[in-house]
């Protein structure tokens, strides 16, 4: 890998935390044997990951016959991260992953379409603000000198998951090649009903009006907050000092961008995702 800063590495055009993987094992994962019952979130980070994990996991136990595990990190691994949960070739079906990786990077056993992946994406904007504010609490990223600096090192890429604008077209290029619903954190947010309703269909969990109730009652900000399997407090406070559950709102990189910095974004929009038809509307 090689070294972009103190704390990330970049290796094949993906930024990683450096404490947390190695190239040998992100190579290791173009083995890994894929199972037709594996259920993967694919997000970049701050785009709504533990929320969603919530609600698959929920709908899983809904559904019936998931395996239960300590906390959501345990049921739902990140697939790139070294350190996570080695058991998965001993793991009952269904399995759970969750990845910040780009298509290129994932095992290819998921282009047989059989292994389901939902895909969150959310306003760029948003996950800036949030990542600026998850960097200033987390241990194994760098504490952004200011915003302006943040949002430079973002518009590079030199951020975790490298660029979003790539990671978004990435995705999207390659979608024929997989069996992958998109969703966006705002749609979820507007109406969290029908996107559990959504992903319920998706997964072909056929769940009763009332355990849908119950799994949007389970992942609404309110209640994930003083879920200690689902809001990441169970973390060390060491190596992760705020909260995963901040504001969770839309819009909320109006009280940091100027406006210059909104354009900038908008601008590269265009340029890197223009040619693709994609519902870029947030609010
Ligand atoms: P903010 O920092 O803007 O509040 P990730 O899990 O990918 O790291 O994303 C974290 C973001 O998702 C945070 O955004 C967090 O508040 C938001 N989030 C988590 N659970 C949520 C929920 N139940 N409803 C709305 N937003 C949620």
């Amino acid at each position: 890998m090689e070294k972009i800063s103190d704390y990330l590495s970049k290796y094949k055009n993906h930024t990683f935390v450096t404490a947390l993987t190695t190239a040998e094992y992100i190579d290791s994962l173009q083995s890994f044997e894929i199972r037709d019952s594996d259920i993967f979130l694919v997000t970049y980070p701050k785009s709504g990951t533990i929320w969603t994990q919530q609600i698959i996991i929920s709908i899983c136990e809904l559904g019936g016959g998931l395996n239960k595990y300590l906390n959501n990190s345990h049921q739902m691994p990140w697939l790139e991260y070294k350190e996570s949960h080695d058991d998965y070739f001993l793991r009952s079906s269904p399995r759970l992953f969750s990845s910040h990786l780009k298509p290129d990077l994932m095992p290819p056993g998921l282009k047989d379409k059989k292994a389901k992946i939902i895909y969150v994406m959310r306003n760029p904007k948003d996950i800036l603000v949030s990542y600026y504010h998850f960097s200033t609490t987390f241990a194994d990223l760098e504490t952004p000198k200011s915003f302006d600096w943040c949002f430079e090192q973002y518009m590079k890429g030199n951020v975790l998951a490298s660029s979003w604008f790539d990671h978004i077209r990435e995705w999207h290029l390659v979608k024929d090649q997989y069996n992958i619903l998109f969703l966006t954190y705002e749609d979820m947010l507007l109406d969290l009903k029908a996107a559990v309703t959504k992903i319920c269909s998706f997964l072909g969990k056929n769940l009763s009006e009332e355990a849908i109730g119950q799994v949007v009652e389970k992942c609404t900000f309110r209640t994930m907050k003083k879920d200690p399997k689902a809001n990441y407090e169970f973390l060390p406070k060491e190596w992760f000092s705020g909260s995963f559950m901040r504001k969770g709102q839309i819009g909320d990189w109006k009280n940091m961008f100027s406006a210059a910095q909104s354009e900038r974004v908008d601008k590269m929009l265009q340029e890197k995702l223009g040619d693709l038809s994609l519902k870029l509307i947030w609010e």
